[in-house]
């Protein structure tokens, strides 16, 4: 396969819980590539706002965001123990308690701060520095690596995101409905269409993976036979 001459980036956008973050993973792993949740950096910067009432009831402090950004620090770190890499929000691992929905309910306004997306794109861009990486998110294929190589826009229907989201938060033991999930992930869809910064597009370039009606296995196979067309 052509990724063993040269490395490659590889930008997968689309709507909130398509498992974008999981098929990238995956793609990542069989590359031997780096994979970057951007989603994740935006959720850990949400919850440091919820934990210092910086964002209350969905309104944004923005005053005092702005004079926070410098204490809040978001990086990736390897977790031995699961074989992934774990999100962390200054000294502590956070990859759990981004998930909660709480924080999916609060992080589209901080999403939409344009100093927050700033810093957070420029870390992105570090990472990226030495190719070889699988990001997935809004604005990957846009704004953050608009000469990616491949980007794929990824969608499924909204009633089959929130089962399948439904069924992952009932798995670990949140008390939620379904009806709140379904109303989340469509405001969420709304929101990051409608932001004034690097609102969520399809690139020009993108191809458009719906899985709503696709296995897992489907669409890894739809992706490394993209991979293997470059
Ligand atoms: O991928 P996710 O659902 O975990 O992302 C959480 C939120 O972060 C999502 O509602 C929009 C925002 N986000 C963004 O604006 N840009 C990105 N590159 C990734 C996520």
């Amino acid at each position: 396969m052509s990724d063993k001459v040269r490395k490659l980036i590889i930008a997968i956008d689309g709507h909130s819980s398509c498992g974008k973050s999981t098929v990238a993973r995956q793609i990542a792993h069989e590359l031997n590539y780096i994979f970057i949740d951007s989603g994740a950096m935006y959720r850990a910067v949400a919850l440091y706002c919820l934990r210092n009432q910086i964002i209350v009831d969905g309104i944004v402090d923005l005053p005092r965001l702005l004079a926070n950004l410098e204490n809040i620090k978001v990086y990736f770190k390897w977790n031995p123990l699961t074989g992934q890499n774990d999100i962390w929000l200054n000294e502590e691992n956070v990859a759990e308690e981004i998930r909660l929905l709480q924080v999916s309910q609060n992080v589209s306004p901080i999403a939409a701060v344009a100093e927050v997306r700033h810093l957070l794109v420029s870390l992105q861009h570090e990472m990226g520095k030495s190719k070889g990486i699988v990001m997935d998110g809004r604005d990957i294929g846009t704004v953050v690596f608009p000469n990616a190589d491949l980007k794929i826009f990824m969608t499924a229907d909204p009633k089959v995101r929130a089962q399948r989201r439904y069924d992952e938060l009932v798995a670990k033991g949140e008390e939620v409905s379904f009806e709140e999930i379904m109303t989340n992930i469509i405001e969420r869809d709304r929101y990051d269409e409608s932001r004034e910064v690097s609102p969520l597009r399809k690139a020009g370039d993108a191809i458009i993976l719906d899985n709503s009606l696709m296995t897992r296995e489907e669409q890894l196979a739809w992706i490394f036979d993209k991979v293997s067309d470059i």
